[in-house]
């Protein structure tokens, strides 16, 4: 594949972020001169050491933040209606209104979607099944495990159909299996919608194992050390986090880490 304009979904050209003090005194540099294609479709994990600005630049890249210096450039397939998001978010804590079932949850990614009722019931089913929750629709999110609550707010972040799905660290508080069986769920549903995704994550296994590029971060201030290609195809399953491609990946990425301070 080679990178027209064509197949990228979100340039970042010399984006700079300075955080001020309230009181004006010291600064803190948190991104440096980031340059960074992502591509229509693809898995792009961000990793880095913790501090070194993986956050700041996802939201960045939403839109979230505008108080920087350089260019974000959005290359979007499709027009959005007014009002919707462009990006959906998923957030390492589950930001769910306690008050509402999962379906209601799941609704108030929709409101502005200007939707029938029928259309809006259609499209929450849609991602019920989607993310395995249709027998806790009308549960509540203090009777959900941590795993099932991301998995709403994935169901959430979708349900507009945002071109793109920015997901923070989505799976840093799970225990290790239920992250395995959400990163195999992640991976069928990013097969099945096509989305392009932009995942940060610590975690050198999960990168390898769920993405198709990796952009490591230099601690702070975080500037692109490198972007590698992962030496894997899919479909993936669980089994190729045996294989010697992997661990040799995997290798490369720690290695990378371990030069960064902490
Ligand atoms: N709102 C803020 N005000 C001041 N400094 C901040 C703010 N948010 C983040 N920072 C600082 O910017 C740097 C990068 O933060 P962040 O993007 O959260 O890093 P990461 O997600 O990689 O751990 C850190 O040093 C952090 O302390
Ligand atoms: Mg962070």
């Amino acid at each position: 594949m080679n990178d027209t304009s064509e197949n990228i979904t979100v340039k970042l050209r010399h984006v700079n972020k300075r955080y001020r003090s309230r009181r004006g005194a010291a600064e803190t540099t948190a991104l440096l001169d980031v340059n960074l294609e992502v591509r229509r479709g693809e898995i792009m994990s961000v990793i880095g050491p913790s501090g070194c600005g993986k956050s700041t630049m996802l939201r960045i890249i939403a839109g979230l933040d505008t108080d920087f210096t350089g260019e974000v450039q959005r290359f979007w397939k499709t027009e959005r209606k007014k009002g919707l998001p462009d990006t959906g978010f998923v957030f390492q804590s589950p930001t769910l209104l306690p008050w509402r079932s999962v379906r209601k949850n799941i609704a108030l990614g929709l409101e502005k979607a200007g939707l029938s009722r029928a259309e809006t019931d259609a499209r929450i089913g849609e991602m019920l099944e989607m993310t395995g929750l249709a027998d806790f629709a009308d549960s509540y999110p203090n009777q959900l495990s941590g795993g099932m609550q991301q998995r709403v707010q994935i169901a959430r972040a979708l349900a507009y159909d945002p071109p793109v799905l920015l997901m923070d660290e989505p799976f840093g508080a799970l225990d290790y299996i239920t992250r395995e069986q959400l990163q195999e769920d992640l991976l069928k549903i990013w097969q099945s919608t096509e989305k392009t995704i932009i995942l940060v994550t610590h975690a050198t296994d999960e990168a390898a194992y769920l993405s198709k590029r990796v952009c490591v971060l230099s601690s702070r201030p975080g500037t692109v050390k490198a972007v590698h290609t992962v030496p894997i195809s899919y479909p993936r399953t669980i089994d190729v986090k045996a294989g010697a491609d992997f661990a040799q990946f995997q290798n490369l990425l720690r290695e990378e880490l371990k030069d960064e301070p902490k």
